[in-house]
């Protein structure tokens, strides 16, 4: 078992919070201090390994030495709060952005992801070397600053998965074909990553793509099972491809929810190994269904902590209030990393900002509201809590035109 304070991890989420020297920044420390408090690990956005191989123009890297000091001080300011923090790492394979100039798209297969993205070179063997390299590289980095455990993407359509689905990876040698085949380069990965460093592993993967003929939960059991074989501490179960189905990848309201933790559960039936569920969890009573019903070893969390960052510490009755409910919309978080500004909320206007919002102002001041419809009522409190003297002037009702929800039920 993984030595946490709780079984509670922040999951793996692109946050777009750096530059394009991909280092990090104080943005990042503030975010991940502020998630860190109340859990066991911390899992900070997936790392690129190589400025080729970036998702985004604006995420942090662990290619190089440059890096060191940015990691060092985001580890220390988790650790601060006796949270662990996970070192994601992950090779995009043909999801490389293709808008980002100079980046390079391999893969198991040469063709492009149905949904879009540019064509990649099919691996040679060479690459594939070059490839171990990266992630043993990365890895060491991770070690030499402060991080506590490694996480390897092997799931959600990234290149690890490019080789172990059957819909993608038409490869006709020793690495492609049968399921022995699919899983040879990524179980070299894993070795050269356990030969390199001293830190546990957790591995994530998708339960299931959610296509014909793409990964099937039966595989991922064998998989898991010679995972556990191999002294993987755990395993992380999402499911979907970001090129297929990004609704599951993200977990989109629309998509059922416990459908994951269904996937995760079996695994950890089977296959006898510990398993970190995730996907929705955004309530007290999935929280108390996962630990009761489910048994969870691990409950990885992602969106219900951005919405309202003191979820867990509110379950856990260490910060009284209310929780406010993640919608599962990704309208906000991923709308705000897509659009190039950072994650962002639609329910947490602090997330995204420079400044603590409700750190109290140096100079008090005078401040009139006008409008008392929600954002009017929220400004006014922010202000107050700030320290301010504020007037709210509402003509009507307070509320606005949000007194008019409730006559939709009535039709
Ligand atoms: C904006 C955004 C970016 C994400 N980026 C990644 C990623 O790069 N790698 C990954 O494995 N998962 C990523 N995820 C998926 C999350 O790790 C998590 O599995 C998903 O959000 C479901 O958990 P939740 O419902 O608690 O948010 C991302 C999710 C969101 C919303």
């Amino acid at each position: 078992m993984l030595q946490l304070k709780n079984n509670f991890i922040f999951a793996p989420i692109k946050l777009g919070y750096s530059d394009k020297t991909g280092v990090v920044k104080q943005k990042h420390i503030d975010f991940y201090k502020r998630v860190s408090e109340y859990l066991g690990a911390v899992i900070p956005e997936p790392f690129y390994m190589d400025k080729a191989l970036r998702e985004l123009p604006t995420q942090m890297g662990i290619d190089s030495d440059d890096k060191i000091l940015g990691l060092q001080k985001l580890t220390s300011k988790i650790h601060e709060s006796n949270t662990k923090v996970i070192a994601h790492l992950n090779h995009p394979g043909r999801m490389a952005n293709p808008k980002i100039p100079g980046n390079i798209f391999l893969s198991s297969t040469d063709k492009p992801c149905e949904n879009g993205g540019a064509i990649p070179e099919r691996i040679t063997r060479q690459e594939m070397q070059n490839i171990i390299s990266l992630f043993v590289k990365s890895a060491i980095r991770a070690q030499k600053t402060n991080f506590d455990i490694i996480e390897l993407q092997f799931g959600h359509g990234y290149l690890i998965a490019q080789f172990i689905s059957p819909k993608v990876n038409d490869r006709t040698d020793e690495y492609g074909g049968n399921f022995e085949n699919r899983i040879k380069f990524p179980l070299q990965i894993l070795d050269a990553v356990k030969s390199a460093v001293d830190l546990p592993i957790i591995i994530r993967i998708s339960g299931d793509e959610i296509i014909p003929d793409g990964i099937k939960l039966p595989e991922m059991i064998k998989l898991s099972g010679i995972l556990k074989e191999k002294s993987v501490e755990a395993i992380h179960v999402s499911a979907g491809t970001v090129c297929n189905t990004p609704p599951w990848f993200f977990q989109h309201m629309f998509v059922p929810k416990g459908k994951t933790w269904e996937f995760a559960k079996k695994i950890k039936e089977h296959a006898k190994i510990h398993t970190i569920f995730v996907g929705q969890i955004n309530t007290r009573e999935d929280i108390e269904e996962l630990t009761n019903k489910f048994n969870a070893d691990y409950i990885a969390i992602g969106r219900a902590l951005i919405a309202d960052t003191d979820f867990i510490g509110k379950c856990l009755n260490k910060v009284a209030g209310n929780i406010r409910p993640c919608l599962a919309c990704a309208e906000g978080c991923l709308g705000g990393v897509k659009s190039g500004q950072g994650l962002q909320c639609l329910v947490n206007p602090q997330i995204g900002k420079e400044i603590d919002i409700f750190n109290v102002a140096e100079n008090s001041k005078n401040y009139a509201v006008v409008g008392g419809g929600l954002a009017g009522m929220e400004a006014a409190l922010t202000l107050k809590k700030r320290g301010h003297n504020v007037d709210l002037y509402e003509k009507n009702e307070l509320g606005g035109q949000f007194n008019l929800a409730p006559l939709t039920h009535k039709r």
